[in-house]
């Protein structure tokens, strides 16, 4: 039998016993809990780490792989668990190395990079990555290896050298039609410098033309009195000579100053429908005799079906003449010549071609200047090509000219057509 005082003492036992049990219950649902919450955020850590776009990896202190996530795995090309242990020196080769070597040094120091590397994916391709690496420390702050954060960003480059290829291309596109537009400029800088010059030297022109018009009429009218006055009196051989050589210098005269006039003279008169074809037809019936005499060939090629042109007929055969003249006066010992007419894209081409003694390099800029001339005094006024110059351009054309020294000079005229 128990005495009352151990019955006490045994009561008081159960009822701490009783106390402490409940303590240990409370103690169990509480390591449960935190077991449970524990398990969650590991679920929900591996759950961020596996679906991440980001490689993830962990290395240790020699830098082998102790984690990687599906994703390094598929930037990399490797299965994870072939990823596990590898060093990450293998997939760095050439100048990236000794990058990555100074890089690892500053990890151990405890630093934390971000840099952009190239590295060997498994199916041998270099691919560019952009790598973040922060250096793990244990409790004790001792290194314990690396955490890498890793994007693939191979495409964004290829896409930023595609694009600076593409802007190269466009931008040398861009030069190649600002030099045309230059040289289309500086072309038309030129034709309007011809014109601007011939513009001065018409009016110009056209001044001491009137001045001297009447004058040279006059002369001339008094010099062939002269001459007939002289027939009559039955002056000397020598006497009449010379009154000839005057008669035709002040001729001369007249004819350059009439020249002038109609270099310088505004078109009063509508223009016409001429069709080139017969325009050269007449010209050549002024010129042909010249040509035989100077044994020179001529080859004709003329288009059947050229559109009018607008223009005064007259004036344009002038044009004719004058480079039907030059070629001749070219081709001193004689020659072949070469006289087409075409239609190009609604135009109408004139081509002269001759195989005389052609232009110097330096003179090819200077030849549709008035008064430019290479023949010796007397024998050219230089105003031809710039007469011409001036009547096609009132045509609405172009003259323009190739040549090489010793192998002749073509001249091409090019007129729109009528309606064009
Ligand atoms: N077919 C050609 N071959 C070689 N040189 C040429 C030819 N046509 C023109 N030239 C050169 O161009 C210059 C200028 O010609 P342009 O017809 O204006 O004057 P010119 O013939 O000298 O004198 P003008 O015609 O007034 O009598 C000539 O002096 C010559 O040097
Ligand atoms: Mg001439």
């Amino acid at each position: 039998m128990c005495s009352g005082d151990e019955v006490d003492h045994l009561r008081r036992r159960v009822g701490e016993l009783q106390a402490r049990l409940v303590e240990l219950e409370g103690a169990e649902k509480k390591r449960l809990q935190v077991e449970n919450e524990l398990r969650e955020s590991q679920k929900l850590y591996r759950a961020l780490i596996e679906t991440a776009f980001a490689g993830i990896g962990i290395t240790d202190v020699e830098e082998n792989l102790t984690f990687a996530n599906s994703a390094l795995g598929d930037i990399m090309g490797y299965g994870v668990e072939e990823l596990i242990g590898i060093n990450l020196s293998r997939f760095v080769e050439g100048e990236e190395y000794n990058r990555y070597q100074e890089l690892t040094e500053q990890r151990l120091q405890g630093l934390r990079n971000a840099y952009e590397t190239r590295v060997r994916h498994k199916d041998g391709a270099l691919i560019n990555l952009l790598i973040s690496a922060s250096p793990l420390a244990d409790e004790d702050g001792e290194f314990i290896g690396v955490l890498t954060v890793v994007f693939d960003i191979t495409e964004l480059r290829r896409a930023e050298e595609e694009l600076e290829r593409n802007k190269r291309a466009y931008t040398d596109q861009l030069e190649a039609m600002v030099r045309e537009r230059t040289n289309q400029l500086e072309e038309a800088q030129a034709k309007l410098i011809q014109s601007a010059k011939l513009a001065a030297v018409g009016q110009l022109a056209a001044g001491v033309a009137h001045e001297i018009n009447n004058p040279v009429g006059v002369l001339l009218m008094k010099l062939k009195f002269l001459l007939s006055v002289a027939e009559r009196e039955n002056l000397t051989q020598n006497t009449m000579a010379t009154l000839d050589i005057a008669v035709e210098q002040a001729g001369r005269i007249a004819h350059i100053v009439q020249d002038l006039l109609n270099f310088s003279r505004t078109p009063t008169d509508r223009p016409q429908s001429l069709n080139i074809n017969e325009r050269i037809d007449s010209s050549l019936r002024l010129s042909r005799r010249l040509l035989t005499d100077r044994r020179i060939d001529l080859h004709l090629d003329l288009h059947e079906e050229l559109p009018n042109v607008l223009g005064d007929p007259v004036e344009f055969e002038q044009v004719l003449i004058n480079l039907l003249n030059n070629a001749v006066e070219a081709m001193a010992d004689g020659g072949e010549l070469y006289l087409a007419s075409n239609a190009e894209a609604g135009q109408v081409v004139i081509s002269l071609r001759d195989t005389g003694e052609g232009i110097e390099g330096e003179d090819l800029g200077s030849i549709f200047d008035p008064f430019f001339t290479t023949k010796n005094f007397g024998e050219g006024t230089g105003l031809g090509l710039s007469i011409s110059y001036g009547i096609v351009q009132k045509m609405g054309g172009y003259i323009a000219v190739e040549s090489e020294p010793g192998s002749g000079a073509v001249f091409h005229i090019k007129l729109p057509g009528e309606g064009a």
